[in-house]
């Protein structure tokens, strides 16, 4: 029996440098250098700064990664790197990194979808995903119900936020709430000592009407405006706000919806598997609410621990490891970076 691939996937289409190595589904290694410190006083990425750290950062993680795996680069059957989306420069330093490892070291190079690597990275913890299953893409750029039937070709968008990601919601709150950036870690904690049913926040594009035409899309942006008036009249008032209180019921609003959507598109197309994926999958309260709905409709969720949410190189790995699995053909070494890379293209 020939053993699984072996696959180094290199991520770097936002403020993390990941390099992850997998052998099939199981995980080597999984190195994170990130920036979000040089980022954190803007209150968001600056692309510039984060292309300039992937460039410090990417030989230093391919040691450590490669050392912590116990496997030299000459060992590995493919190298896997994210091509989109992203921030455009960020993507570069990765992609030009990957071309430079593939063609020294004669690999075949896979340049994937960092979303569908999002997806893919639940089996390095659960094992093959099983399919057709319904994925939730929630990160700080994008907010995606997708119905996966064949994850090595494609998957099939059923909606996506029309406004803010869910990410973005979390960050824009715990700006306005005084909190650093990224905010979801804080919103998460702080909301630990709050009650989520405190105040009454909207949950967008639920209502009847909204649903008819939107019914597996997601819009977070009449929810932050509501959460920014709703302290805004406390301040006014001269009262204290409670921060416990706004950032759980706030959370609980964001929550609510991603998981009544999701469940029911598994419901809608009649699948018995939800995977969550992407950094707002490291939320507490969601991986709650969705376990505990979930097991009431007979339904599998599958969320990976919070590390591998949140951007990584071992996702990339994991998808390349797919792809060389299935079959697929590698990339060329002229491939693109496409910042705005539709979900749909898996592999480029
Ligand atoms: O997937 P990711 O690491 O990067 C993108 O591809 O965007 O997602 C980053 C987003 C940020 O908006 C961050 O605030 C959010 O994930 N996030 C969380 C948590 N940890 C990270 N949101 C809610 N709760 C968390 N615990
Ligand atoms: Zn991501």
């Amino acid at each position: 029996m020939t053993s699984e691939p072996l696959v180094l996937g290199i991520e770097t289409s936002c403020d993390e440098t990941g390099i992850g190595i997998v052998r099939g589904t199981e995980l080597l290694a999984d190195v994170v250098a990130s920036s979000v410190e040089e980022h954190a006083r803007f209150g968001g990425v600056v692309p510039e700064v984060a292309s300039r750290a992937h460039l410090e950062a990417m030989l230093p993680t391919m040691d450590r990664a490669l050392r912590t795996a116990g496997v030299a680069l000459s060992d590995v059957d493919a190298i896997a790197v994210t091509a989109g989306p992203g921030l455009a420069g960020a993507l570069l330093v990765g992609l030009a990194a990957a071309k430079g490892y593939a063609f020294a070291a004669s690999k075949p190079l896979y340049a994937v979808n960092h979303l569908a690597a999002h997806v893919a990275v639940d089996t390095l913890e659960h094992g093959p995903l099983p399919e057709p299953a319904i994925a939730l893409l929630v990160s700080g750029g994008h907010s995606s119900l997708l119905l996966v039937e064949d994850l090595a070709r494609g998957v099939n968008p059923l909606g996506a936020t029309i406004d803010d990601a869910a990410g973005e919601a979390y960050d824009k709150v715990a700006r306005l709430l005084g909190m650093p950036f990224p905010g979801g870690p804080p919103i998460d904690r702080a909301a630990r000592g709050g009650d989520g049913a405190a105040i009454a926040f909207p949950r967008g594009l639920t209502g009847p009407r909204e649903l008819a035409a939107h019914r597996f899309d997601f819009s977070f942006s009449g929810l932050k405006t509501a959460v920014a008036r709703w302290v805004e009249a406390r301040e006014r008032a001269g009262e204290p706000v409670p921060v416990a209180d706004v950032a759980a019921s706030f959370q609980e609003a964001v929550c609510d919806v991603l998981v009544t959507k999701a469940l029911d598109a598994c419901r809608t197309h009649g699948i018995q598997t939800l995977v969550i994926g992407g950094g707002v999958a490291a939320n507490s309260r969601l991986r709650a609410l969705a376990e505990e709905r979930a097991a009431r409709h007979g339904i599998d969720v599958r969320v990976p621990r919070p590390k591998l949410c949140t951007d990584n190189g071992a996702m990339v790995a994991a998808l390349g490891a797919h792809l060389v699995a299935a079959g697929r053909p590698p990339s060329g070494l002229d491939a693109p970076a496409d910042s705005a890379l539709p979900v749909t293209t898996v592999l480029l």
